[in-house]
């Protein structure tokens, strides 16, 4: 464990962990590319470093939170030889492949690494409702957890330093399919004069409660059996009257359309009187 955090990078999301950090008693050690952005938080305690190294040097764990995968090469790659021997956790939004990259990259110059996705926006760290997903090193995980959820809750996904970006970006896509449904109804009703706002009451509660249908789709698909009784059935749910009361109404159909085509193709495969969740071998297999 360690007392002593060294954060790199502080954009809005940098400046939130460190400040996180420093309200927990951490002696916090912070830099910044353009100087400038350290006054607040030297301010409530932190030590400014003029230089990346120096933030290296200063002891204990560092961690990076920068634009994106170009800029943790830069700012680190120079510093290979001084982060030997210590840790790195890299919270920098990377793909999986490139989290990959750079867990081998830190194996191969002998930096213990750990990679971490948020799910959180910079006023929520360290408040209920952040989440950090991590993946790479288990040590590191389970020698810094304390720092960690200092953060907000903490999970860790495994050995392979790809997975945590890989649960992000998973769970974003999720979300942005939800949220294009959702804007989706509000153009339904828009011509009828129903306001987004009062769209929005409706839906709230509405997708909340079907979230409940997850547990029933994820059985059905670990268990790979998509004729399970009790599911209403694709030929049913074919979303006819939904894309024809969407056009109706003089909107785009992609949206639901895209739904459609999926469910589609797995009824022109003879799949028709199984349940929702086979849309899931639509997905697994492109067209
Ligand atoms: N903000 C969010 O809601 C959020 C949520 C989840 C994840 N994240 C992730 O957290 C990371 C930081 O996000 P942020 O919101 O803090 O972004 P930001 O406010 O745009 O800050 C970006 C930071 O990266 C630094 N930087 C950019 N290029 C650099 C380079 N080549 N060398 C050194 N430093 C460089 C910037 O330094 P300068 O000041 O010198 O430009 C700044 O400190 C990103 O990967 C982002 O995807 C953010």
């Amino acid at each position: 464990m360690t007392d002593h955090v060294s954060v790199l990078g502080l954009g809005a999301m940098g400046s939130a962990l460190a400040d996180a950090l420093l309200k927990a008693g951490y002696e916090t050690t912070v830099w910044n590319r353009t100087p400038g952005k350290a006054g607040d938080l030297v301010a409530r305690g932190a030590r400014e470093a003029g230089t990346a190294g120096e933030a290296v040097r200063a002891g204990g764990l560092v961690v990076a939170c920068l634009l994106d995968h170009a800029s943790v090469h830069e700012v680190f790659d120079p510093l290979a030889g001084e982060l030997a021997g210590r840790t790195l956790v890299n919270v920098t939004t990377t793909s999986p492949a490139q989290s990959r990259e750079l867990a081998e990259w830190a194996a191969k110059a002998g930096i213990a690494y750990l990679d971490g996705g948020i799910m959180a926006v910079p006023h929520m760290i360290g408040q209920e409702g952040s989440s950090i997903l991590y993946s790479g090193s288990a040590e590191v995980f389970e020698t810094y957890k304390p720092v960690l959820d200092r953060w907000g809750a903490s999970t860790y996904f495994g050995e392979d330093a790809g997975l945590a970006s890989l649960y992000d970006l998973a769970l974003l896509a999720g979300m942005y399919v939800m949220f294009a449904g959702f804007v989706h109804g509000a153009a339904m009703v828009a011509p009828a004069g129903v306001s987004a706002r009062e769209f929005a009451a409706m839906a709230k509660p509405w997708l909340s409660a079907m979230t409940g249908g997850f547990d029933g789709f994820a059985e059905v698909i670990d268990g790979g059996d998509y004729t399970v009784a009790g599911q209403q059935s694709l030929e049913f749910s074919n979303l006819n009257d939904l894309v024809a009361a969407s056009a109706d109404q003089g909107i785009s159909t992609e949206v639901i359309g895209m739904v459609q085509t999926l469910i589609r193709r797995q009824i022109d495969a003879g799949h028709g009187a199984e349940g929702f969740a086979r849309i899931f071998e639509s997905i697994r297999q492109p067209a």
